[in-house]
Formats: structure tokens, sequence, C-alpha cells
């Protein structure tokens, strides 16, 4: 092997998916996630169920990726893992793992964060995506996570907006819920969303000062409107279930945008990146090129398996503080509300 070659196992841990990735230089070689479908027939995650299936999946998991990118341990250069922000028993998890991991290899240990990662996955070697030039404007949105953020350079970055109360993700889960559909929601509504008018229901959008976001009061408008209507049609939901979702759907997807404006108009920055679960929509990914043609922006959405929880995101910012040489003391923690 060249001694050009960098090689860097990323482990993320974070919520309820085990994963692990290869990443040789820029270029992932391999990007495995195991799933905990365990959380399904709870209608969200359970932490301490999460931690379990951490400890049962990370040795087959890393083994996995390490097989995958056909790289031996002895190979490795350096481990990244997830240190923070998330669930704290799951993020054990993967930091224990990687510490031992390092410790045994004699190599360095370099620590992540979470935010940070789902940001900087954009700078993944990948055909056919181009990467973002600083300074961007990052939005994150998963059913964790509603942020914008200022990035300045790879590890220059300010949050001046995100999320006092639910994530969006959240707000789709739980408006699923409300509808009885299964969790998670957003995948479903979205497709009836496509299918629905988004004019047929009226919900009014939260009035939150600057970049900040608020998802719960729409979470209990959709809920007294359901009651409401369903008092005067037990089928309700069933026979308008499509013009719901496009309305749910609609009024999420104007609250981003609206924030998303004004972020632009404050910073004058006209390059938007995104990333998390929810960038996977079809209503945001559109309003996204409604701007390009309305407002000169250039937007960035990453391939899907880098948009979600996944370890190639862990790797290639393991990566890149490899190359500032920027390690991890050993006596470095988990950290549940680690900031950017
Ligand atoms: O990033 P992710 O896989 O996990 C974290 O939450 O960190 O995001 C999952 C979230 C869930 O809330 C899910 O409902 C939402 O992303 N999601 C969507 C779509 N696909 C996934 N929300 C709206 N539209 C979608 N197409
Ligand atoms: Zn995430």
């Amino acid at each position: 092997m060249s001694s050009q070659n960098i090689y860097i196992l990323g482990i993320e841990s974070s919520c309820d998916d085990t994963a692990a990735s290869v990443i040789c230089n820029g270029k992932i070689l391999s990007n495995v996630i195991a799933s905990q479908k365990i959380h399904e027939e709870y209608g969200g995650v359970v932490p301490e169920l999460a931690s379990r299936a951490h400890q049962q999946n990370i040795v087959p998991v890393v083994h996995q990726a390490l097989e995958k990118a056909g790289v031996s341990k002895s190979d490795l250069n350096a481990i990244a893992f997830t240190r923070g922000p998330g669930l704290m028993g799951s993020l054990l998890v993967g930091t224990s793992f990687a510490k031992s991991l390092a410790y045994g290899l004699n190599i360095p240990l370099i620590d992540v964060n979470h935010m940070q990662a789902h940001i900087l996955a954009h700078f993944i070697d990948e055909e056919g995506f181009d990467k973002p030039t600083f300074p961007f404007l990052a939005m994150t949105i998963s059913g964790g996570h509603t942020q914008i953020v200022k990035v300045n350079s790879y590890f220059n970055m300010e949050v001046i907006g995100e999320t006092i109360d639910d994530a969006v993700g959240e707000a789709y889960d739980k408006s699923g819920k409300i509808l009885g559909l299964g969790y998670p929601a957003g995948p479903e509504i979205d497709k009836r969303a496509q299918q629905g008018n988004p004019k047929a229901f009226k919900f009014t959008k939260p009035r939150v000062e600057g970049l900040n976001f608020s998802f719960s009061g729409l979470k209990t408008a959709i809920l007294y409107f359901i009651q409401r209507e369903t008092k005067n049609n037990p089928n309700f939901v069933k026979e308008n279930l499509n013009d719901i979702c496009a309305s749910i759907q609609y009024t999420i997807i104007g609250i981003l945008m609206d924030k998303l404006k004004l972020a632009t108009k404050q910073t004058n920055i006209k390059q938007i990146a995104i990333g998390g679960g929810v960038s996977a929509n079809s209503g945001i990914r559109k309003a996204l090129k409604d701007g390009e043609q309305k407002f000169g922006w250039k937007t960035y959405v990453p391939k899907f398996e880098f948009t979600t929880d996944n370890a190639a995101m862990i790797a290639i910012v393991g990566y890149l503080k490899y190359l500032e040489n920027d390690f991890a003391d050993t006596s470095v923690t988990a950290s549940a509300r680690l900031k950017i």
C-alpha cells in the first residue's frame, strides 16, 4: 500500500443506527449500517433498547466495514468516533469501543461532533456531487436535529438558528402518529403529500424570532384539528388522508423555507447545503431547486446514504482532522449535549 494513503475507520452510534465506515483519503471504501427495527413497535427510539442493540451490533458492523473495504485493522491510521450529541447510553458504546480499538492498535483516536459530520458529509469524494465552497449555509434536518449553520471553514461553524422544541422530523413523525401512520412517518406523509392538495387545510405557522424554529405548536394544532373533524365525521382522516398530508407538508416546508430565505438575506450567502433524513423529502428538494431559479441560490443535496445517520460522515471528519493532527486524548468522554 502506498504511504500516501490514509485509512480511517469511522464509528457512529449516537442514536439508533450502529454504523462503521472505512475511508481512504476522501473516498469511502465501505459504509455499513445496522438500523434498529426494534423501535418501530414503540413509535420512537427507546434509549435503553438502543444502547443494548449497539452492543450487539458494533463488533459485526465494524468487522463488515473492514471486510467490504478490503482493509485489515493493521492498515488503519486512526479511529474516528461520534463523541456527541446524542443519547448517552448509545454514545458510550461507540466511544468505549473506539478507544479500546485505538489503544489496542496503538493508533490515534479522533473525536467527531455528529452535527459537524452531517455538514462535512458534503466533502466526501463522490462522482456527480459537487462540494460547496466556503462560506456556505448548512441546514441539518432530521428526527433529532433542525439547525441552520454558517460554515466558514471545515472547523469554523456558527449555529445561526435552531429549533427551540421539536425537530422537523419529529413534527413529521408525531403528525403521523396522530393520523395513525407507522413510525417513522416522514416518508409516507411525503408520498401521500404528492397526491394531495396542499391548500386543502390551513395550519398557522409558528411565530419564532429570527432564525430559530418551533414545531411543537404545529403538532398540537394538527391534533386539535383532527379531534374536531373526527367528531363530525369519524372517517375524516381516512377520507382526506392525502390532502391532510399535503397540507402538513406544505406548512412544514413553508416554515423551513421562510427561515432559509431570511438566513440568506442576513448573511448574504447563497450557497445552501442540506443534510439529515428529512433532506430526502420531495417538497424540500423542489423548494431548493425553485430557490436556484428564483433567488440565484446554489444548493447541495448529498447522496442519500450520506444524509441519514451514517459512519461515512464520521470517517470524512476523521480524515480532515487527521490532516490537521487534531487527535483526541484517551481520557475523552462521550458528551450527550456536545455543541458545534
Ligand atoms: O437522519 P435520520 O435518519 O435520523 C435521525 O433522526 O437522526 O432522520 C430520520 C427522520 C425521521 O423523522 C423521518 O420521518 C424523516 O427523517 N424522514 C422524512 C423523509 N424521509 C425520512 N421526513 C420527511 N420526508 C421524507 N421523505
Ligand atoms: Zn443525525
